[in-house]
């Protein structure tokens, strides 16, 4: 009213616009309390479909919307400001009763009032969407949960820079399952998110079925390809290879198991030209090679050494728990020991312990770790060992699977040799039977190398393998849990006696290696025993009776008991024994009821140096033999040889003589050369000064050869024939000499080309290894580069007079290890900063010796320092 009255007075002086603004602000101010009132459910009805279209349906607001919602923002603020000034204002207008004239304020105030009406009126009008949300464009990567990790950051550094690289297109990364292998994808996705780049980041599992069809589902969603009614993989392929062509994609690939076929999946193969990259896991190293063939692009993720284990242990476990009790810290470093560096096993069992806060249960958990994770600790074997178990489903057949268990029957972390291991299998009959025995061999290694594929064995060297302690907790866990064939296992647990007769009617095989059990004095009833470990005791009284109830055996291992003296003559009864290693043992004659053992394949008798009596006619009655293995056996060689003459399956041989003339006459009997003689030692020889090693050139299969307390022999023999053509020691692998006082040099091992193990022992007269004016003599052998070019090991012990091993450097590409031990005239190593070039060469030596060592120049000093051990 007041307002109104006041407006028809000052009429005559203002404007009718300006008249206008005042005399309807009051009004215009009810009015847009009520229009901003209304604005405000606008938005927040707007608000919530957009919620709910963003969180629920995953969409991403439309542009308008998001502009109109700000507007609407700035407005209702504006607003508000506004109506909370209007009370002084109008206040203003009355207090002057009859005010003739208003404040210019007052007047701009009402103009405003009356604009901001307006604005919000025409919001309101604009704020009827039909659409509030549309599909989002594909973000270019996506985040991936992740928990904090110990250890790989070297790894994602590796295939970081690995990508950098413009000409490497597919990175592979392999490993043993529960390595980390996912984890480091999963990191090298989130470095993409956390970096700027150009990448279209794709995310895939291939799964065991249908790998191709889930990789296709998956980077189909990512690439926001909807199914469009696919009929076959062919249909889907080509939908993504139009998307991806256009784009430059890093697809991060998890967990094959075999070749992915990228084309087929519709994946455009990875140019240098167009930057694309795949980066893949895999459990399969051979999966790597054939996705592609450059092993630099392959990396390898391996287990954490102990201090990096113990840190990720401690993460799991909680600080608090291992600072309950000073002891509980000590026994932890026991428990992460026997997870050997897999994080899978310190996660899993690092958790499990969590609760443990009291000594005794860590001391418990300790006892049972020992033998074996999966038994007691609830929850371990069950959370762990199937993911594991995995890669031993994936195996080919039961074959694979078999060989697979049967490293399990070794100690923990025990190198095992693979001939070995082979001729077991074949004593098992795991092999062909049908074939002979060099192709039973060899496909025992193949076996080998795809265990080692398929990273459930490790490769130790060439000739070794080992199995990871949490993979042989595992296979012994498939052996209990699912296998028909059980296992009695106990290896290198410093058992004293002979363990008391269990339930054992269903044992298949039984390993007691490697303990310290002295006498066998109980029967074992095992009906279906097939496999029996024994060696590596301290075995002195088997029982007569032991073996009576074991008619199955095939393998029966006694070696490395040097107190055993004599065999029982109850070990007639296995009639059906295939495999028997009396290595190492102090036996002094073979019962003649051995005859028994027709099936009987394979007889070690090395070093058997005690062995004096094999009764005539035994060796020839195993008329099935293939292997008979008499280095360093105590008995004449040559009478058993005259009597492999009619052995006719014998097809490998290891053997020792003890004269010149021994060998001389071996070299008349047909079995010396139809033979594969893999290990020859000559030992004793008292009837010569000089060598000639001749006739050893001749055996094909020759691997090791060992000169023993040869005291009188001067030299062996370089006859300018050697050297021509292929007919020299190319089979050597392994050479030995010890005691051979009077020789001065090794020069003839020159001709083995591929020598990889060198040892040399208690030579007292020896000056040189190889004597460059011995080899001038073989005029055409002078600046040969290629010795030890495949030499990786070379130990010297007592070798008083050594000053040399050879004049010059050399380049050793594959030596490991030196270990020199009382050599004190030899100064001078022949290396240079090129020699055993990313080798890791390891150096034994005695502190002393290594002080005065004498360098080529400084910058090989430099580089050899790093590898020295001193005893
Ligand atoms: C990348 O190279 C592949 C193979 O040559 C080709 O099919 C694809 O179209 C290329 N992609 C881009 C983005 O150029
Ligand atoms: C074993 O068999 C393979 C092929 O079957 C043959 O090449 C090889 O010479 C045989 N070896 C022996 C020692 O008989
Ligand atoms: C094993 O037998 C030998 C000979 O009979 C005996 O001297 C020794 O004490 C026995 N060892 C054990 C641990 O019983
Ligand atoms: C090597 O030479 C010796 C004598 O010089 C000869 O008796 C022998 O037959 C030759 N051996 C070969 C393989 O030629």
């Amino acid at each position: 009213m007041i307002l109104h009255t006041l407006l028809l007075l000052n009429s005559l002086f203002y404007n009718q616009n300006q008249a206008s603004y005042i005399c309807n602000l009051e009004d215009n101010l009810h009015g847009l309390q009520t229009e901003v009132a209304g604005l405000k459910e606008l938005r927040s009805d707007l608000m919530s479909r957009v919620r709910i279209a963003e969180d629920e349906q995953r969409l991403k607001r439309l542009n308008q919307v998001e502009g109109w919602l700000s507007r609407a923002e700035t407005l209702i603020n504006d607003a508000d400001q506004l109506i909370f000034q209007s009370s002084q204002h109008v206040d203003n207008l009355c207090m002057g009763g009859c005010c003739s004239t208003h404040p210019r304020s007052s007047i701009k105030f009402g103009k405003q009032i009356a604009k901001k009406l307006q604005e919000v009126k025409d919001q309101k009008e604009n704020g009827d969407f039909s659409d509030v949300a549309s599909k989002p464009p594909p973000p270019s990567s996506t985040e991936r949960p992740s928990e904090p990790t110990v250890g790989l950051e070297f790894y994602l550094n590796k295939v970081w820079s690995c990508l950098q690289k413009e000409q490497v297109g597919i990175i592979g990364i392999y490993g043993l399952g529960g390595v980390g292998k996912t984890t480091l994808l999963n990191q090298i996705n989130n470095k993409f998110h956390d970096t700027t780049h150009d990448y279209h980041v794709i995310w895939a599992v291939a799964s065991q079925d249908l790998p191709i069809e889930r990789v296709q589902e998956q980077i189909a969603e990512r690439i926001g390809i909807s199914n469009n009614g696919w009929k076959s993989i062919d249909e889907k392929a080509a939908d993504i290879f139009n998307v991806l062509r256009k784009k430059k994609f890093a697809l991060l690939l998890d967990d094959i198991w075999e070749r992915f076929d990228l084309t087929r999946a519709g994946v455009p193969l990875p140019t240098q030209g167009n930057g694309s990259k795949v980066i893949f896991t895999t459990r399969r190293v051979d999966v790597c090679c054939q996705m592609q063939p450059n092993m630099d692009n392959n990396i390898g993720v391996e287990c954490l050494p102990p201090g990096e284990a113990f840190k990720l242990f401690e993460k799991k476990v909680g600080s608090e728990t291992l600072r309950m009790h000073p002891d509980i810290c000590k026994l932890a470093e026991a428990v992460v020991e026997e997870c050997a560096g897999l994080p899978l096993a310190l996660i899993t069992i690092g958790r499990a312990m969590a609760s443990k806060k009291t000594l005794r249960e860590w001391e418990y958990a300790i006892e049972v770790l020992r033998q074996s994770a999966a038994s007691v600790l609830p929850g371990v074997g069950k959370e762990m060992y199937p993911k594991l178990k995995f890669s031993y489903d994936c195996l080919p057949d039961e074959r694979f699977r078999s060989c697979f268990l049967y490293c399990s029957l070794y100690p923990e972390d025990y190198f095992i040799g693979k001939d070995k291991l082979v001729d077991f299998w074949i004593g098992e009959g795991f092999l062909d039977e049908h074939t002979n025995l060099s192709s039973a061999r060899n496909q025992g290694h193949f076996i080998i190398g795809s265990l080692i594929d398929a990273c459930l064995l490790e490769k130790q060297g060439n000739h070794r393998i080992k199995m990871h302690d949490v993979i042989r907790d595992m296979a012994l866990w498939i052996a209990g849990e699912y296998e028909k064939e059980k296992f009695f296992v106990k290896s290198g647990v410093q058992l004293k006696e002979q363990p008391k007769a269990k339930k054992w009617e269903e044992v298949t095989r039984m390993s007691l290696m490697s303990n310290q059990i002295e006498n066998l004095t109980e029967i074992l009833e095992c009906p279906k025993l097939q496999t029996l470990f024994l060696g590596w005791n301290d075995l002195k009284v088997i029982m007569d009776d032991f073996f009576n109830s074991m008619p199955m055996l095939r393998v029966l291992d006694l070696s490395s008991n040097w107190n055993l003296e004599e065999l029982p003559v109850g070990i007639a009864k296995l009639v059906s024994l295939e495999h028997l290693n009396l290595l190492g043992t102090g036996i002094r004659k073979l019962p003649v009821e051995l005859k028994a053992l027709a099936k009987l394949k394979y007889l070690n008798l090395e070093w058997t140096r005690d062995l004096e009596m094999i009764p005539q006619q035994l060796i020839s009655s195993f008329s099935k033999l293939q292997v008979l293995k008499m280095v360093r056996c105590g008995y004449g060689c040559l009478l058993v040889l005259e009597e492999m003459e009619h052995l006719k399956h014998l097809n490998v041989l290891t053997i020792t003589f003890r004269s010149a003339s021994e060998l001389e006459k071996a070299s008349r009997f047909n079995k010396f050369f139809s033979c594969a003689i893999e290990v020859v030692s000559l030992e004793d020889f008292r009837d010569s000064r000089s060598l000639t090693i001749m006739a050893l050139a001749k055996l094909q299969h020759l691997c090791t050869l060992t000169l023993s307390r040869c005291w009188d022999l001067e030299e062996v023999k370089i006859e300018r024939n050697i050297t021509e053509g292929a007919g020299c020691f190319h089979s050597f692998r392994t050479v030995i000499l010890d005691e051979c006082n009077h020789l001065r040099d090794v020069s003839w091992v020159t001709f083995a080309p591929h020598l990889e193990e060198l040892y040399i022992l208690d030579c007292k007269g020896l000056e040189e290894i190889i004597s460059e004016e011995k080899l001038g003599e073989v005029a055409e052998l002078k600046g040969n580069s290629n010795l030890f070019s495949k030499l990786e090991i070379l130990h010297l012990w007592c070798l008083p007079k050594l000053k040399t091993i050879y004049q010059h450097a050399l380049p050793f590409p594959q030596l490991k290890e030196i270990y020199i031990r009382r050599c004190p005239m030899l100064k001078k190593l022949p290396l240079n900063s090129n020699s055993a070039k990313g080798q890791r060469l390891v150096i034994f030596g005695e502190e002393g010796w290594w002080k005065d060592v004498e360098w080529e120049d400084e910058s090989t000093k430099i580089a050899f320092l790093p590898s020295f051990r001193p005893f």
